[in-house]
């Protein structure tokens, strides 16, 4: 399907920005307009700069495996280093990179005297389930963002901690998530949990809805064959592409009022409701890659439509 086709001619002349063909549009792990109290990294360091700062009396508990940067005290960079297991983590440290290492273990001391930790970032290892003590993340009541994408987790880490904003969990095996897993997350705004094994049973009834202020929920590239139930009436980037989704229920998108992106490009959507896109927020609406053969409703505020890749014959 070109640009010349009549549907992308007909949207065009609705003010809505219809693309054809698949070209560019990727996945991103955020998305650009990223609401304001999404938590960043305080710093943005680069290791290799000389700073040229007197040493600071805080690093001197810095783990000899890694580096603290002397004007940012409070991060440790453990990165890239083949570490098998967590150096110990002084007190006062508040973020910690331990990306790219092979960690398989996560034991209930390994931040034992890290209680001002904020940011963990554990992706690129080889940490499985199992080897997670029970509770070791939960003790951490200052943390907001943990990463663990790419390692070789099979359930839902659980317990978390209730200050918790953000968690990467891509790129795992996760198949498994315990009724009670996301209880108490009341602060959690994203949740990202695509490339894994879940499917319609690992989210029964209602799992995901005790995140009141869930902003962004990943279910890309896993194995659903339905919408996933009762998700929380905050949600605003809905991304389940790369499932095998056939059908949207009648009213699902009456809970999600403030849905502005919804992805859901590479399923088997057929058929669904006329009305079904009826969302007064929805700006981004990806379905490509889809068996849809009807047209479906437009809605008004709608600036990106990615069609491409279905078997719809005229609008
Ligand atoms: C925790 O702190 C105590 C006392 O400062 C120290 O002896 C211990 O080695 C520390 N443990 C870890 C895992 O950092
Ligand atoms: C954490 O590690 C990932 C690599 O998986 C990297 O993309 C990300 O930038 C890291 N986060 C921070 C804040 O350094
Ligand atoms: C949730 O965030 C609010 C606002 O930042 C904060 O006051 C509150 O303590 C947080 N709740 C938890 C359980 O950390
Ligand atoms: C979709 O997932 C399958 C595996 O389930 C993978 O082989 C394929 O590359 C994925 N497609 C896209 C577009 O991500
Ligand atoms: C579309 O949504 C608006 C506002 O939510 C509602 O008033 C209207 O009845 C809906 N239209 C259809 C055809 O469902």
């Amino acid at each position: 399907m070109g640009f010349s086709s009549p549907v992308c001619v007909l949207f065009f002349f609705l003010g809505v920005k219809v693309y054809c063909q698949y070209g560019s549009y990727q996945w991103d792990e955020d998305y650009d307009q990223e609401p304001d109290d999404v938590y960043q990294p305080e710093f943005q360091f680069h290791q290799n700069e000389d700073y040229g700062v007197p040493f600071h009396q805080h690093t001197i508990g810095c783990a000899s495996e890694c580096f603290c940067p002397p004007n940012f005290p409070s991060s440790m960079y453990c990165d890239n280093r083949k570490l098998k297991t967590i150096p110990n983590i002084p007190a006062y440290i508040q973020q910690v990179y331990l990306q790219f290492n092979e960690i398989e273990v996560v034991t209930a001391d390994s931040f034992i005297n890290a209680t001002h930790l904020k940011e963990i970032n554990l992706s690129h290892n080889k940490i499985k389930s199992q080897n997670i003590d029970h509770g070791v993340f939960a003790k951490l009541s200052n943390l907001l963002q943990l990463h663990l994408q790419h390692n070789n987790l099979e359930d839902f880490p659980f317990p978390l901690p209730k200050s918790l904003e953000r968690i990467l969990l891509g790129y795992n095996q996760i198949s498994r998530l315990q009724t009670n897993a996301v209880n108490g997350l009341v602060n959690l705004t994203m949740l990202d949990l695509c490339y894994n094994q879940i499917d319609d049973s690992t989210l029964q009834e209602k799992i995901l809805a005790k995140m009141e202020k869930l902003m962004q929920l990943n279910l890309c590239n896993n194995r659903l064959e339905s919408m996933p139930p009762g998700l929380p009436s905050s949600l605003m980037y809905l991304s389940l592409e790369n499932n095998s989704i056939s059908a949207i229920p009648e009213n699902y998108f009456n809970e999600l009022p403030k849905l502005h992106a919804l992805r859901m490009s590479h399923n088997k959507l057929q058929d669904i409701p006329y009305y079904i896109f009826n969302l007064s927020n929805l700006m981004e609406l990806n379905v490509g890659h889809n068996k849809l053969k009807q047209a479906f409703y437009i809605p008004r505020n709608l600036e990106h439509l990615y069609l491409e890749n279905n078997e719809i014959e005229s609008m």
